[in-house]
């Protein structure tokens, strides 16, 4: 039987249709269901064209918790990822999916990590910093934003020419490169 997986996504969904195709030819993992909390957000479009149902949760069912579990229950769902995904994970789900729920960050946690801290923030705030380097982190999910143990990091170089668009580039190959091998990794 293959690992069911549900994806969550709140935008363009990039990370979850590479992480849907390199396991396409796989046995061991399913994606059965998509899950976004925007209903306009680009990630619908991916998911159907990989032929999977996609459904849309607004902000105050998802953080409810039970409406979402009883979803992920009846598509008997056994590990979440969250790729792009930007509201917090209620409790209720955390504690029904202990270290089965992981999520992708853009940069090197601990830092530039925590509330509105998300996609294009991140790059901006490291742009602005001087850093020399930035990457990507691959954590279980914990009821505080960015602070679940760590499974991976992967770094980039950053240029103090570099903007924020150059460095989200930079990041996006890695989430490309990383994301789907740890899965595999840590789930197959
Ligand atoms: C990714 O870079 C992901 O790391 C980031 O959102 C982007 C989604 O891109 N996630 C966060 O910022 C979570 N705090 P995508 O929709 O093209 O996969």
């Amino acid at each position: 039987m293959p690992l069911k997986i549900a994806i969550l996504a709140s935008g363009s969904g990039s990370n979850a249709e590479n992480i849907v195709t390199y396991f396409s030819t796989s046995e061991k993992f399913a994606f059965p269901i998509i899950i976004s909390n925007k209903k306009d957000a680009y990630v619908h479009e991916r998911a159907k064209k990989l032929q999977i149902p996609s459904v849309t949760f607004s902000r105050e069912d998802f953080l409810k918790g039970e409406p979402i579990l009883h979803l992920l229950k009846e598509h008997e769902i056994d590990g979440i990822i969250l790729a792009g995904f930007l509201l917090k994970v209620p409790e209720v789900l955390i504690n029904a999916y202990p270290d089965k729920i992981i999520n992708i960050h853009p940069a090197l946690l601990p830092k530039y990590g925590g509330k509105g801290m998300y996609g294009h923030h991140v790059h901006d705030a490291v742009a602005a910093s001087g850093d020399t380097e930035s990457g990507i982190t691959i954590h279980y999910v914990n009821s505080h934003y960015d602070e679940g143990n760590i499974i991976f990091q992967a770094k980039c170089s950053v240029l103090p020419s570099y903007t924020a668009d150059m460095i989200a580039e930079k990041v996006h190959a890695l989430e490309y490169e990383h994301f789907p091998r740890v899965i595999g990794e840590i789930w197959g």
